[in-house]
Formats: C-alpha cells, structure tokens, sequence
C-alpha cells in the first residue's frame, strides 16, 4: 500500500500482493485495506469476490508462502521452496491432497532485510533455513505452534 502511495486505483494491485503474501484474502485483511486505502469496505469486499483470482478462505488448514524475490532468492529461498515440495510432495502453489498444507510462491513482500522470509499461516518469519521451515512446518502439523518469532 505504501509503494503504490495508498492510491484508490490502485485496489487490485493491493489484493493481488496481500493474497500472494497471506495465500488468501482475510476479513481481517480486506478491513485492514479498506481504511488504509480510504476505499469503502463493500467496494473491497465487492472487488475481492468479483474476481475468481482472489480466494476468500485458506487453501489448505495451514499456509506456507516462502518469498521468492531476488533477495531472499540469493539468500536460499529456492531451497525452502525445494525442500517443502520434495517433502510433502506437492509442488509451488499446491496443496496437500489431504488439505492440510499449501505451499506457495510470492515474489517480493517487501521484508528484504529478513531475507530469506515467509509467511506460515499469516505470521512473518525471517532469516530462515530450508532446515529451521521443515521443521516449523513439521510442528504445525502435528499440532505444535504455528512457527517461532521472527529471528
Ligand atoms: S525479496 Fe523477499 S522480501 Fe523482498
């Protein structure tokens, strides 16, 4: 929202970058950028479900979008992406079979300092390995917490 200056016209571009960093559109989301963009709710909400590219719910119970922009690429992020798909068999923007994991792709969200950063259902983590995600992921999954504070 900062880059494109907060600009109403803007809005879709908006919604794209937040799905591509969430993995969805969140109530809590779409309200958080109707105010700061100034833009009525019902036309956020409006917009959001208009377009079949924007998902309103999770893809899977748990979420793992890993940034694959040029920084956090440099720093490894093509070997989070590696390591997650060989171990659950999936590839980039899909989703267990039993839904209980998406894993995506996002180019940069705008956190380079914490690079090589992701998202695991919603909250930032930063300065990762392919080997400290794996084993967030893991946890989640049977049930632990949804990964550390940010490092
Ligand atoms: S390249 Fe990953 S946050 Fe910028």
């Amino acid at each position: 929202m900062k880059r494109v200056q907060y600009r109403p016209d803007a809005l879709i571009e908006v919604l794209h970058v937040a799905q591509e960093s969430y993995g969805f559109l969140s109530e809590e989301i779409l309200h958080v950028i109707a105010r700061s963009m100034s833009v009525p709710e019902s036309q956020v909400f409006g917009v959001a479900t208009f377009y079949h590219f924007f998902s309103l719910r999770p893809k899977g119970e748990h979420s793992c979008i890993v940034c694959t922009g040029t920084a956090c690429y440099v720093k490894g992020a093509g070997e989070i992406v590696t390591v997650l798909e060989k171990a659950y068999d999936i590839k980039a923007g899909e989703t267990t079979p039993d839904g209980r994991l998406h894993v995506g792709a996002a180019r940069c969200l705008g956190s380079c300092s914490l690079a090589p950063m992701l998202t695991l259902d919603g909250k930032v983590l930063g300065n990762e390995t392919a080997d400290s995600v794996l084993e967030q992921v893991r946890g989640l999954l049977s049930g632990g917490e949804s990964g550390r504070e940010m490092r």
